[in-house]
């Protein structure tokens, strides 16, 4: 593999609050294999949080779908150690994917338990609305269990809202990106 290739064009190395360093990148194929060994390392509780549902094992075709996001309409970022993709664990995994109305996203976030409440949750989420917002999105919206408390107190942080979700025993957390257009349903030039 060409050198340029080993690691993506853009990543960030963030310091942990216990000084371990991670790399923050797009999700790369090569993490597929990592990505399946390090769900056989999750408790039960963390993956139905994340999948809202319970999953024994990541099966090649899940963990390959998850590595290729569709840059046309999904982003995906990992906090894995400083190696190249396929070498480095992958302890977080944060995606959003606009949906079909083509006006707001859907996210999914799981930080590992060995590097949760470091600030990882925070970083990974503000990375997704600064992309939300990027491509002009109006809403980022997310379902969580209900008794997720630090999700729910994560995304109230961050300016996230609640509404009913479409499952009982779900809330969903919303961000509107841009308020005065989605709250009044019209153009509201400053001038006028
Ligand atoms: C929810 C989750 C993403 C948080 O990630 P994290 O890296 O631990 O979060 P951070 O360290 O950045 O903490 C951010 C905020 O989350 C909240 N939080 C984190 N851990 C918490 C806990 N144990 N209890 C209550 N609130 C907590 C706090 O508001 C915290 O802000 P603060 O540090 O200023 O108090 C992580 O716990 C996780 O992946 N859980 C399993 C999967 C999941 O629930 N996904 C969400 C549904 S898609």
């Amino acid at each position: 593999m060409a050198a340029r290739n080993r690691l993506p064009p853009w990543h960030e190395h963030i310091r942990l609050s216990n000084g371990r360093e991670v790399l923050v990148r797009p999700i790369r194929p090569a993490d597929a294999d990592p990505l399946r060994q390090g769900f056989a390392l999750l408790e039960p509780d963390e993956i139905r949080q994340r999948f809202l549902h319970a999953l024994k094992e990541l099966s090649p075709d899940q963990a390959d779908r998850l590595t290729r996001p569709d840059a046309k309409r999904e982003f995906a970022l990992v906090a894995a150690e400083p190696l190249p993709p396929g070498e480095a664990l992958v302890g977080a995994v944060a995606r959003a994917a606009i949906t079909d109305s083509g006006r707001e996203a859907e996210f999914a976030i799981l930080v590992s338990h060995y590097i949760a409440g470091m600030g990882l949750g925070r970083h990974l989420m503000r990375r997704l609305v600064r992309w939300a917002k990027g491509r002009k999105l109006e809403r980022l919206w997310g379902d969580v269990q209900e008794h997720n408390q630090p999700m729910l107190a994560l995304a109230q942080s961050l300016g996230f809202h609640r509404e009913a979700a479409p499952e009982p025993g779900l809330v969903r957390v919303v961000l509107d990106l841009t308020p005065a257009r989605t709250t009044h349903h019209h153009e509201t030039p400053q001038a006028a």
